[in-house]
């Protein structure tokens, strides 16, 4: 499976606050269309902040929509199938926890879902899963610091492209792209390669690194 994640942001790395984020939007959506993906990754909280149109009818892409949700968090599934982004099967991630009742809504409503591991989702076995049941070979991720920070921690992303706005926002609540437990040790900390780098227009950045996979 070969993951790519984009990721718009502050100069100090958080991903709320951001002015102008239709202008950041044109450049995420403008890199997303140029590559193909099989499927988008998305985690609840994503998806629960996304902004849903109840009357969409049109389809730009027919990616598949994974999303984590071993919470049984997410209840407008079939406002979800209709938007624009991806196709009208969603696959959901869960784990042993989940609860019975979310899954049976998820079969009453012809959704496909994946349980991989006890209390959260295993997302290395998950991900083995999609890519043996259901064919999905390329994958981004669209989603917040906490699911980049567990993929990233278990050295499941294989690109990381970040979209810097001109702008310091500052705070300390963890909104930030990588958002996991503190590390204890230099073995943990993920060397990147930079493989690009291209100024936008007014004073957005953008840089794409490839995570380098410790012995190779
Ligand atoms: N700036 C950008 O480019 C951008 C892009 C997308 C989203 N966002 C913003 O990001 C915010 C949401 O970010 P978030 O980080 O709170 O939520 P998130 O990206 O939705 O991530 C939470 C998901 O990650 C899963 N997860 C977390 N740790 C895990 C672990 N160790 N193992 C397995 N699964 C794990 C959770 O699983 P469970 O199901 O078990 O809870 C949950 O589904 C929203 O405000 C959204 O608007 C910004």
């Amino acid at each position: 499976m070969h993951v790519d994640c984009i990721v718009g942001m502050s100069l100090d790395g958080r991903i709320d606050w951001i002015k102008n984020p239709e202008k950041l939007s044109e450049i995420y959506y403008g890199l997303v269309m140029k590559t193909s993906y099989d499927a988008i990754l998305c985690g609840s909280n994503t998806i629960l902040k996304a902004e849903m149109d109840e009357t969409s009818s049109i389809k730009y892409s027919n990616q598949t929509l994974v999303v984590v949700d071993s919470k049984a968090k997410i209840k407008n599934w079939e406002i979800i199938k209709k938007q624009a982004w991806w196709n009208e099967k969603p696959i959901v991630l869960c784990s042993d926890d989940t609860c019975r009742e979310y899954l049976q809504t998820l079969e009453q409503l012809s959704i496909d879902y994946i349980i991989c591991g006890k209390e959260r989702v295993d997302l290395s076995g998950a991900i083995e899963k999609l890519e043996k049941k259901h064919s999905i070979t390329r994958m981004r991720i669209d989603s917040g610091g906490a699911l980049i920070g567990a993929m990233l921690r278990n050295r499941l992303i294989n690109t990381i492209t970040v979209i810097i706005a001109p702008q310091l926002t500052g705070g300390i609540s963890p909104q930030t792209i990588f958002s996991s437990s503190d590390v204890s040790d230099f073995e943990s900390i993920i060397d990147i390669r930079l493989e690009d780098c291209r100024t936008q227009e007014n004073g957005y950045v953008l840089l794409k690194y490839s995570i380098v996979i410790a012995n190779s």
